[in-house]
């Protein structure tokens, strides 16, 4: 398998490495999974413990990903054989493969979601019934359908399938970054209203204000795998991203602005939410789908609503897209290489394994595919964000702590020693603090302490 490409393409300007980096974070992640994790695990304490993970165990993560992707100009498996790493780091990248058809096959349906609500919301249909309706009913038919739910998540893996299979992630690129910081704006303007809607204050109390007594393992599992899932990181993603960064590129600075975009995003999110959840009388532990039962209900006593939830949508349609695309982008290269097969059979064969386990995914709601009380949608999501991203992250960290070169890390932090950067807090982050955090989290949730 050859992953040198004699001349590998880079990054030109700065802001395409932080608007392809954010596109890769910035997803459903932030805007569908945040505020229903935050909901079901008690909001305030959730959101405490998710800040914390961000700042102290996913910075350092995400710096030892881009630290490694840039060093080796490679992706997850090239990167440990450029490095002469011993045959038991490869399991990593196989784990990330793994992880990364999982969390597209669910993403999948989710995303086929912002297809279905574009739709109703560019035909009017999606607020035509005002703020007293329930649309958890209405979304529950569309969910626990056979057909719909399927063919709308068949939809969204096709236009990946485009949009890989053809390279056109470039063109998708420049959309995205036009429109994500529209994206900004929208979220932006929806939070105000929120702010004005009569529950605000006991919406804004249950997001921000912790409760102690909700503290348990599930909760801090919870946030730490939100976290992974948020930041793109623990499978290689932003270690194959980073490897398309140049000598210039600062990886502290870069890290510091994903996180903080990608954090923003998410609260602004919870911020739109949980005021409307109680003014419109929601409950805030719906699961999976609560955003798209609480949304219409926000755009529905908003002047305007229907552009706006024509806007909205798309949008998130759009980030779903360049957030897919980022985590095609490993096994699609993966089964190029290891396979030797074309890029245009690879794309193929991820797509179909997406399709079938997507397929599985979408016929959750509707009970069609469960065995038992076993959900695919319910066990791909928890497994790969709070049991293979914590992993892949012990894996990464301690790889690019203990095992790299202390020289190299220097270096790529520093670009040579060109740009400042606390590289001794940041290599005690990544040494001790974060495998030792992730750890003690995922201990916790399994009863072990
Ligand atoms: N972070 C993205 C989101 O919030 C999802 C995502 C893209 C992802 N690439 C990933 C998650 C790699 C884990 C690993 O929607």
């Amino acid at each position: 398998m050859s992953t040198t490409k004699k001349q590998r393409a880079q990054f030109a300007t700065k802001f395409g490495v932080i608007a392809t980096t954010v596109g890769s974070a910035v997803g459903l992640g932030n805007i569908w999974r945040f505020p229903y994790e935050a909901g079901t695990h008690g909001g305030g304490a959730f959101m405490l413990c998710y800040i914390a993970f961000v700042i102290l165990l996913g910075i350092p993560v995400i710096l030892s990903e881009f630290v490694l992707g840039r060093r080796t100009h490679a992706n997850f498996f090239g990167c440990f054989r450029k490095l002469r790493a011993s045959r038991g780091w490869y399991a990593l990248s196989y784990m990330g493969i793994i992880a990364s058809l999982m969390i597209a096959s669910f993403y999948a349906v989710v995303a086929g979601w912002t297809i279905k609500y574009t739709q109703l919301a560019v035909t009017g249909q999606l607020t035509a019934g005002g703020d007293g309706i329930n649309y958890s009913e209405s979304f529950a038919q569309f969910t626990q359908g056979t057909w719909q739910p399927v063919i709308y998540t068949l939809l969204f893996i096709l236009i990946n399938h485009l949009v890989v299979s053809r390279g056109v992630q470039k063109g998708i690129e420049r959309v995205s970054n036009v429109l994500m910081p529209l994206l900004f704006v929208i979220l932006i303007t929806l939070c105000i209203n929120s702010l004005f809607l009569p529950k605000a204050g006991e919406g804004l109390r249950f997001l921000f204000q912790p409760d102690f007594s909700k503290l348990t393992s599930k909760v801090v599992i919870g946030a730490l795998g939100q976290a992974f899932f948020s930041l793109s990181i623990g499978l290689g993603c932003m270690l194959t991203y980073a490897s398309y960064f140049n000598g210039e590129t600062r990886l502290v600075r870069t890290a510091g602005i994903t996180a903080g975009l990608d954090t923003l995003v998410a609260i602004l999110a919870g911020v739109i939410i949980f005021p409307a959840v109680f003014t419109f009388g929601y409950s805030p532990v719906a699961g999976p789908t609560l955003v798209f039962e609480v949304l219409p209900a926000v755009f529905a006593q908003l002047p305007g609503g229907a552009a706006w939830s024509s806007l909205f949508f798309f949008m998130l349609f759009v980030a779903s897209l360049t957030s897919i695309i980022s985590m095609s982008e490993i096994n699609v290269t993966f089964f190029a290489e290891e396979l030797h097969i074309s890029r245009r059979k690879s794309t193929w064969l991820s797509s179909g394994i997406i399709l079938i386990f997507g397929t599985l995914c979408a016929l959750s709601f509707s009970g069609l595919s469960n065995i038992g009380e076993f959900s695919f949608f319910n066990f791909f999501n928890d497994f790969s964000s709070n049991v293979l991203l914590p992993l892949g992250g012990i894996g990464v960290s301690v790889f690019a702590g203990w095992v790299l070169d202390k020289n190299i890390l220097r270096n790529q932090l520093t670009n040579n020693g060109t740009a400042k950067a606390p590289v001794r807090i940041i290599r005690t982050a990544i040494r001790y603090i974060a495998p030792a955090g992730i750890a003690v989290v995922f201990a916790s949730s399994l009863g072990l302490i």
